[in-house]
């Protein structure tokens, strides 16, 4: 089969179509023939091999070779202990461990998957799996948003971003989104209520403050990001630098005790509940995925360029 390969972290030109062997399908495992993939920030950063903990399983070289955790396609083989699918099933999920989905065929567990809607796109449910796990479990399960509170999304014009800005919205939030110049209408098209340039204007310093905080791309002192918070407030980070991770393990705690505002990671959990409850909510027309752009297999070096240099707004996704 046709996959994009990379044997070393660098920019998108290391990135190769190659001819490899097809896999096949063990135990409770089940064949995909991909019809679509999505890319996500988390694709970039093991790509490039940054943030650190984007090179956990291969410090100096990539050690799982392909890219892809989204995807789309049709049951092609199921193992022998697999239950839920058969052979011809439109199924879509996330390759959580395996990767693997910029690929003509992947493989990954039964319990990953779960059976595509017929109204929506392959494209549609590629863009779902690991972007609307992020929204889900931090907007609705940690986050929980109630009516009238305010919750700031950071990184609000990207994947995760643009269903959380949807959700938080659906349940009644006043949300703002921050990201760059180029994604404030977008932004403001999902539903957002303020925009903030984040090269022009540091949330933690405009004497503002939220209910909830969702930052996709955090890289501040957690004190900034108390600054921010409401008392008895909460931030969760999705992503963002090794330094940032570290100051919330260890001062988090700490500024809890002293102040009740809560300062934690979100630590997603793949749950194909999860993607079922954000299909449903596409299905009835209550949150729309934004696909951005469109590549072919061969394209997925120009796909992933685009994300890194800022320009995606919402997801971009490779077709077969
Ligand atoms: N916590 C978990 O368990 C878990 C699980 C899966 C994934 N993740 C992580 O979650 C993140 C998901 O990202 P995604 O796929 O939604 O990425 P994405 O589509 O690239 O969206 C991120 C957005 O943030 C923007 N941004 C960059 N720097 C910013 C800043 N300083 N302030 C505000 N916005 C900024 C980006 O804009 P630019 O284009 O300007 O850069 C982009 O629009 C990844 O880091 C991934 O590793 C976490």
């Amino acid at each position: 089969m046709k996959a994009i390969v990379y044997t070393k972290y660098g920019t998108p030109e290391v990135l190769q179509l190659k001819e490899v062997a097809r896999p096949t399908p063990r135990d409770d495992e089940v064949l995909i023939k991909v019809r679509a993939a999505s890319v996500n920030r988390s694709d970039w950063e093991n790509l490039i091999g940054k943030p650190l903990y984007a090179r956990i399983g291969g410090l100096r070289r990539p050690r799982r070779q392909m890219l892809g955790s989204d995807i789309a396609g049709r049951v092609e083989a199921i193992g022998e202990n697999a239950r839920r699918f058969r052979p011809g099933d439109e199924v879509f999920g996330l390759l959580w461990g395996y990767k693997g989905g910029f690929a003509e065929y992947a493989c990954t567990r039964e319990t990953a998957l779960a059976p595509k809607p017929g109204s929506m796109t392959f494209e549609e449910a590629a863009s779902i799996p690991q972007a609307a796990s992020i929204a889900v479990q931090g907007i609705r399960d940690k986050g929980q948003v109630q009516r009238g509170q305010k919750v700031l999304i950071s990184g609000a014009g990207g994947g995760a971003g643009m269903f959380a800005v949807q959700l938080a919205k659906l349940y009644g939030a006043e949300v703002t989104g921050v990201d760059n110049t180029l994604k404030l209408e977008f932004m403001r098209s999902l539903g957002a209520d303020h925009v903030i340039d984040y090269t022009r204007e540091d949330f933690t310093r405009n004497g503002k403050q939220y209910d909830l905080i969702l930052d996709i791309v955090a890289h501040r002192s957690v004190f900034a990001y108390k600054r921010a918070l409401r008392p008895s407030g909460s931030y969760y980070l999705a992503g963002g630098s090794v330094a940032t991770i570290l100051q919330i393990l260890l001062l988090g705690p700490w500024i809890k005790g002293t102040t009740g505002k809560k300062i934690r990671l979100l630590t997603v959990q793949p749950n194909p509940e999860d993607m079922v409850y954000m299909t449903d909510l596409c299905e009835a027309g209550k949150v729309v995925p934004v696909i951005d752009r469109r590549y072919p297999l061969s394209e997925t070096p120009e796909a992933l360029r685009h994300l890194g240099e800022g320009r995606t707004r919402g997801k971009v996704v490779i077709t077969m």
